[in-house]
């Protein structure tokens, strides 16, 4: 009996013109697994992203998404998306629950009300981020944390099976990181979610990540982060020496004592 992957890619290729940017990548998810990848800047990160959601296709090599093609899989509502560069104009007047709902508007066929479902839904995926009781608020009158929840929960609010994060926790400090991870693994347990994020921080979701891949260009590493040797991973795929140090809660430093 073969097993089902949430997401799996067999030797997969993907070049801009004739810039290859990820060259045969081989890499496994499964369901409920909370997997982080990391490289330096410009090693394909987003680009893996956006080919297993089908918004860039392969030039060799086969992808399949709970056993469908990418672009299926997004077609059936699969994913939930918070892009790099998710920056809402702050100034533009919408309250947090706007933002959530207007993914359930994209939903809809024509214009027409919320349904009271839909309401429910946008509600639960704000209760979930822990943000029902700004949901009133001014979207740009809130924190960047408290905007990255939003966000969250307006990809949530789809109802999807996977979650691609690209870099959700760039811009928080190490407390509000650690409470963000902790989400993510609530997330997990609660929404049964697969969860796949890219971050630059591979102390820190060291801790929280079933499991870690690490690219530019090629996969570098992939596996548990207890079999990861992160300054040797990073000497590799960053190609500098650079020693990694875990920063969390219990630090002065981080907690600004
Ligand atoms: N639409 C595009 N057209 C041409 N080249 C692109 C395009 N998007 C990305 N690239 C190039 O592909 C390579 C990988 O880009 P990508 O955005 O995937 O990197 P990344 O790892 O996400 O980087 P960062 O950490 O800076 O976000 C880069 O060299 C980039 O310039
Ligand atoms: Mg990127």
């Amino acid at each position: 009996m073969t097993i089902m992957h949430a997401i799996e890619l067999n030797n997969v290729s993907v070049r801009y013109e004739f810039d290859v940017v990820l060259e045969d990548i081989n890499l496994t998810v499964e369901e409920r697994e909370i997997v982080s990848i990391v490289g330096p800047n410009g090693s394909g990160k987003s680009t893996l992203l956006k080919t297993i959601m089908g918004l860039k296709e392969p030039f060799a090599g086969t992808i399949a998404v709970f056993g469908m093609e990418p672009e299926k899989a997004r077609r059936k509502g699969s994913f939930g998306y918070l892009s790099q560069q998710s920056n809402y104009d702050s100034v533009f007047p919408v309250h947090a629950f706007d933002v959530v709902a207007m993914s359930r508007y994209a939903q809809c066929r024509i214009v027409e009300k919320l349904s009271r479902k839909d309401r429910s839904i946008i509600e639960t995926s704000l209760a979930r981020v822990g943000m029902s009781e700004l949901a009133h608020r001014s979207f740009g009158s809130l924190s960047g944390g408290q905007k990255q929840r939003v966000l969250i929960a307006r990809a949530l609010a789809l109802e999807p099976k996977i979650l691609i994060l690209d870099e959700p926790a760039t811009g928080l400090d190490v407390v509000s990181q650690d409470s963000f991870y902790e989400l993510l693994r609530q997330l997990r347990d609660e929404a049964n979610l697969t969860i796949i994020m890219v971050s630059h921080d591979i102390g820190a979701v060291s801790e929280i990540v079933d499991r870690l891949a690490c690219i530019n260009r090629k996969i570098h590493f992939h596996g548990k982060p207890s079999e990861c040797a992160p300054d040797e991973m990073i000497a590799k795929v960053f190609g500098r020496n650079i020693h990694v140090v875990r920063h969390d809660t219990n630090c002065p430093t981080c907690r600004g004592e």
